[in-house]
């Protein structure tokens, strides 16, 4: 299936790692034009290095911390004066702390929100201008299976995950008579540092070993497995095709069927 994403311009957030850099080579590998950030610059210049030598395909890395817009509107404009554009945005950023209410102040909350929410929304409005006069653009937005169905001790992620379903999906409504698709991709448990990371918390809360918090998980997703960040990837790259046009509005789980409810 010829996905229509060759030459595209797209510009993957926070993507040094983890499931950015999985869907920065995805769509690398498709023959888009992929511009990928993040804030250490060594991860990111060798990641950028990574995708070209495997896929032959330009990518360019800027260092900007997408919670600043200052720094993504620097960002933009530079992707604008080397490409004219930008056709797909994935909006990711890293993860909230992992706790339980009273381990949280209000502060700890707008931290939380600046880090997910506020930065979909600050990508958003830089790159929608761009979208709108091309009449054709691709927004997805990265979230967490956490905006379905909360998870204990990540009150953090509950909280700003859903107030970006919510965005996304007002969004598509007003964006869809341009051309522009805006859907939100949730990622279940994916094997990534981010993970390993909640494991480690879990062992050191004394609520059990890491071992048990993985045989935990593991019990919890039908498919029996943690999914692989080019699972995700696939997802985000298909909602970014040419063939999904008719896709918006969405927000896809990809979590090896650990959502319980019907939507
Ligand atoms: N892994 C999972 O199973 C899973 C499941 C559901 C949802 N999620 C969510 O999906 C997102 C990505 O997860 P992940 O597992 O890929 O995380 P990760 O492995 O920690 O990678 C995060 C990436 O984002 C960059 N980053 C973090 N903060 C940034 C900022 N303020 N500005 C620019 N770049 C930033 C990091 O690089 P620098 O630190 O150098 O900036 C890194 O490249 C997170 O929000 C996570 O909560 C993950």
């Amino acid at each position: 299936m010829d996905l229509g994403i060759k030459d595209r311009v797209a510009l993957v957030a926070a993507s040094s790692k983890g499931l950015g850099r999985a869907i920065a080579f995805g769509l690398s590998r498709e023959g888009a034009k992929v511009v990928i950030c993040a804030r250490n610059r060594e991860r990111l210049f060798k990641t950028r290095d990574d995708i070209t030598s495997e896929t032959g395909h330009e990518v360019k890395a800027f260092i900007a911390d997408v919670t600043d817009r200052e720094q993504v509107n620097q960002m933009v404009e530079r992707i604008i004066d080397e490409f004219g554009t930008i056709h797909i945005l994935v909006c990711n950023a890293g993860g909230p702390r992992s706790g339980m209410a009273e381990e949280f102040s209000p502060s700890d909350y707008r931290a939380a929100l600046d880090l997910n929410l506020m930065s979909t929304i600050i990508l958003c409005y830089e790159v929608m201008p761009h979208m709108k006069k091309q009449k054709w653009g691709r927004i997805i937005n990265m979230t967490s299976i956490s905006a379905k169905q909360p998870i204990d001790n990540l009150i953090l992620s509950n909280t700003s995950r859903a107030g970006i379903t919510g965005f996304s999906k007002s969004l598509s409504n007003q964006l869809a008579p341009l051309g522009i698709s805006v859907n939100s991709v949730c990622p279940g448990y994916i094997n990534t540092e981010r993970v390993d990371n909640l494991a480690k918390s879990f062992e050191a809360s004394g609520e059990g070993t890491v071992k048990d918090f993985y045989s935990n998980i593991e019990k919890a997703i039908p498919l029996g497995k943690l999914g692989t960040p080019e699972e995700i990837a696939h997802a985000v790259t298909f909602l970014a095709s040419e063939g999904a046009g008719y896709i918006t509005g969405v927000a896809l789980q990809v979590d090896g069927g650990f959502i319980k409810g019907l939507y």
